[in-house]
């Protein structure tokens, strides 16, 4: 999609580097960043430079990529994977690409491994791109049928980010919206802020504005007296590890928005690749959510009058903070997840019946 009228993708990798957007820039700066080693993958992944389930499981196929070429040994290989799936624990997609790097590289010789590994996470992220447009034009007739109905605006909410800079392209969440509005629908988002770390003002709004998408950014809490008042037509929200039972865990505060969506008797929907099934959890509870540092909480960033970026302390300094990243929405207040084979019930026979 574009930045200041340019087509990008989220990564890319030149001449031995892996290039990122570094989204803790955003929406400032626009800085595309190199990562050099395995290491620069795990810390970009860490302070989330590169986020979102889809697009730090291609980047840490490309980590494996970089490991190779700094040391072309099965046991730095193995090392490397491990440290990958660990740099963050709730998105599916890491493990999941990372797990698929290795198997396709085991007992592959080392002459061959660099050019095999380059061209599996180059097919990762093709893959994606396939997949997020496929769910766009799955959710499509979503909105297209509440705008036949409604021959009006359609208004969409959304949490946290699940647009292009979470995946490769497109996106997953914003899939259906880009293409509604490449169709000529009239589309207006809501993009909760989604604190602490506001991926929904600082990314979503951002890449909407760059793609000429109306849009509105509102505080976390204003979605449920939005929704009592008639001013949402459907939510449709990203997720890191859908449960084969059609559970979804995604951003802290998505489970808010389901319950107010759910007595508002609004559409709730769950955009998603099959990247971000987990097929073996069987209980949510098993779910590693992510517990990240409190200071995202207790202080905030942004420029000052002269242009200086500047980090501030916003809570009582004796506060202690608690910052869980992410929740769980029960499958029963999701209205259908639009995945790149089709929309199906958040349920097991759902995703069955589309992902045997
Ligand atoms: O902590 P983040 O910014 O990586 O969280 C991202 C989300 O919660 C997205 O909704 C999810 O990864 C789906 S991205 C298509």
């Amino acid at each position: 999609m574009k930045i200041n009228g340019k087509e990008y993708r989220t990564i890319w990798f030149e001449k031995n580097i892996v290039k990122i957007i570094d989204q803790t820039k955003l929406p400032h700066q626009f800085v595309i960043k190199d990562l050099k080693t395995v290491k620069d993958v795990i810390n970009a992944i860490k302070t989330m430079e590169v986020r979102g389930a889809p697009l730090i499981g291609a980047t840490a196929a490309y980590g494996l990529v970089l490991a190779i070429l700094e040391n072309n040994d099965q046991s730095f290989l193995k090392k490397s994977a491990e440290d990958l799936i660990k740099s963050r624990p709730t998105a599916i997609n890491l493990k999941w690409a990372v797990d698929r790097m290795i198997n396709k590289l085991s007992g592959v010789n080392s002459e061959k491994i660099l050019d095999i590994a380059l061209n599996e996470a180059k097919k990762i992220c093709e893959e994606d791109i396939k997949f997020c447009e496929n769910i766009g034009l799955n959710g499509l007739k979503i909105i297209e049928e509440i705008y036949n109905k409604k021959k009006d605006t359609v208004n969409i909410l959304t949490h946290c980010n699940a647009g292009w800079l979470a995946t490769i392209n497109w996106g997953t969440a914003t899939s259906p919206i880009y293409h509604a509005h490449k169709k000529g629908i009239p589309v207006h988002v809501w993009a909760d802020e989604t604190r602490p770390r506001n991926q929904g003002a600082n990314l979503t709004s951002y890449e909407l504005n760059e793609e000429g998408i109306k849009n509105t950014i509102i505080a976390d809490n204003t979605g449920g007296i939005l929704m009592q008042r008639g001013e949402v037509d459907m939510c449709i929200v990203g997720t890191d590890r859908t449960l084969a039972n059609g559970d979804v865990c995604n951003k802290i505060g998505t489970y808010l928005k389901a319950l107010a969506a759910h007595d508002n008797k609004i559409p709730f929907y769950v955009a998603l690749p099959s990247s971000t099934i987990d097929w073996n959890i069987k209980d949510h509870k098993e779910i590693p959510i992510e517990e990240r540092n409190s200071e995202e909480l207790s202080t905030i960033e942004g420029f000052d009058s002269d242009g200086n970026l500047k980090k501030i302390q916003i809570y009582p300094k004796k506060s202690k903070a608690m910052n869980l990243a992410f929740d769980v929405t029960p499958a029963k207040y999701v209205t259908g997840l639009i995945t790149e084979k089709g929309i199906c019930q958040a349920s097991t026979e759902g995703l069955k019946k589309l992902f045997k």
